[in-house]
């Protein structure tokens, strides 16, 4: 993860004066090039990327992905209203959601994507209810892996996916209902580090991936998880040799299918975290005992994964790069005892009115925001090219009070 140069402190610095703090500030070009450097390091002819919306549903950022032809992956009826109202075509939108109400299950059908069922339960009654039809089905590939075990998405404790175990009653309900199943998915984790687990992941689902399992397969979706370092310490991933052996594995499975099918990757976290900095100024400096707080005009409604998942967000200080370190806990504004962004942080002496950037923002940063505490989400500023467009206003308080009062059914 490289250090904001002298010129880019100064433009966000700049952005935080005109837009104002809280900020989340996106480097749209780092976006398509993250994008599309995964189809440099994974050589398959027949490959898609499908963006997982979920990290980051900010609609100039939809947007500059699908200028760039990109897929994606959804988890709710609303991320699929916003695709197609953004001209996402129905084709080029995989439905990955679990727990899903009938009739959420018919306002997604009626849309046209296709769908990708996680459980026994859910295939049954998508069945009945549109035999015949194309599906994908998602299973749990029996491997743990990922950054914290709230992002861990297979193995035994695990909500995802239908046990591998469970392919023979999952043929007969196809069969049952002549479902053509046209893809088998699975989603191990997030930020995997070892690239071996995913190597496995891939070869467990492989395995059940046979002609007489599935005669029908067009495509096989390995899901997201690529790790992004967030400590500056951390070492980036070789992607290029790991791109390899994901080619090596697939070609030799296709040689056995004997077809060659596409394959999918539903990436969230790298196409867009490195890209996002969240802004918030230092309003209040405090000693507390052996603690010095900097208190910021943010928090955890803004930016959840450090209290979620114990993340790392290299923090810097933009108003004061050259002072001297000293140990900072960085706190919120909320009302809430857990409420820091980073705790006993080495971060060049800090001001009050001091601006500071939070770093690899990008990615579950805005999608996880909440207006707990009733404070509003920041603006959101996409730069493309060295301009800046404004995609999302913060909403003032008042507005943001009337928008309650205008949802309440008296
Ligand atoms: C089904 C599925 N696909 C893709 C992703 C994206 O993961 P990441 O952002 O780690 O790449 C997730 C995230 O949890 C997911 O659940």
């Amino acid at each position: 993860m490289s250090n904001i140069t002298s010129e880019e402190r100064e433009k966000l610095l700049e952005y935080a004066v005109k837009y104002s703090t809280p900020l989340y500030v996106y480097n749209g070009d780092l976006i398509i090039q993250r994008y599309k450097e995964l189809y440099e390091y994974i050589k398959w002819n027949k490959l898609r990327i499908l963006y997982a919306v979920k990290a980051n549903y900010n609609v100039g950022i939809l947007k500059l992905l699908k200028s760039s032809g990109a897929f994606l992956d959804t988890v709710s009826p609303a991320e699929v209203h916003l695709a197609l109202k953004l001209g996402f075509a129905k084709e080029d939108i995989l439905y990955t959601a679990n727990n899903i109400t009938d009739q959420e299950m018919h306002e997604v059908k009626n849309l046209g994507v296709l769908f990708n069922l996680g459980s026994i339960s859910r295939l049954k009654k998508y069945a009945r209810a549109y035999p015949g039809t194309e599906v994908c089905l998602r299973f749990n590939p029996d491997v743990v892996a990922g950054a914290h075990k709230n992002v861990m998405t297979g193995g035994d404790i695990t909500k995802f996916g239908i046990l591998l175990s469970e392919v023979d009653a999952v043929k007969e309900i196809v069969k049952e209902y002549d479902l053509k199943v046209i893809g088998l998915h699975e989603h191990t984790g997030s930020g995997i580090g070892e690239t071996e687990k995913v190597f496995t992941s891939m070869k467990n689902l492989l395995g059940i991936a046979s002609r007489e399992n599935f005669p029908g397969l067009q495509f096989i979706d390995f899901g997201g998880g690529f790790k992004i370092p967030y400590k500056p310490t951390t070492p980036r991933i070789d992607y290029a040799s790991f791109g390899e052996k994901i080619g090596a594995i697939f070609t030799e499975f296709c040689e056995r299918y004997r077809k060659e099918l596409y394959m999918y990757f539903e990436p969230g976290k790298y196409i867009v975290s490195e890209a996002g900095i969240l802004l918030v100024e230092v309003n209040t400096l405090k000693q507390n005992r052996e603690r010095l707080i900097a208190g910021t005009n943010s928090g955890f409604n803004h930016l959840i994964r450090p209290i979620l998942y114990g993340s790392y967000h290299q923090i810097e200080n933009l108003s004061n790069p050259a002072g001297k370190p000293k140990v900072y806990d960085v706190a919120g504004n909320l009302c809430e005892t857990g409420d820091y962004f980073a705790e006993q942080r080495e971060i060049p002496e800090i001001r009050e009115g001091d601006i500071l950037a939070v770093k690899n923002s990008g990615a579950y940063g805005y999608s996880m925001g909440s207006l707990y505490n009733l404070r509003a989400m920041p603006a959101e500023v996409l730069v493309i090219n060295g301009e800046d467009i404004l995609t999302t206003k913060r909403l003032s308080n008042s507005e943001l009070a009337d928008r309650l009062i205008d949802s309440y059914l008296k």
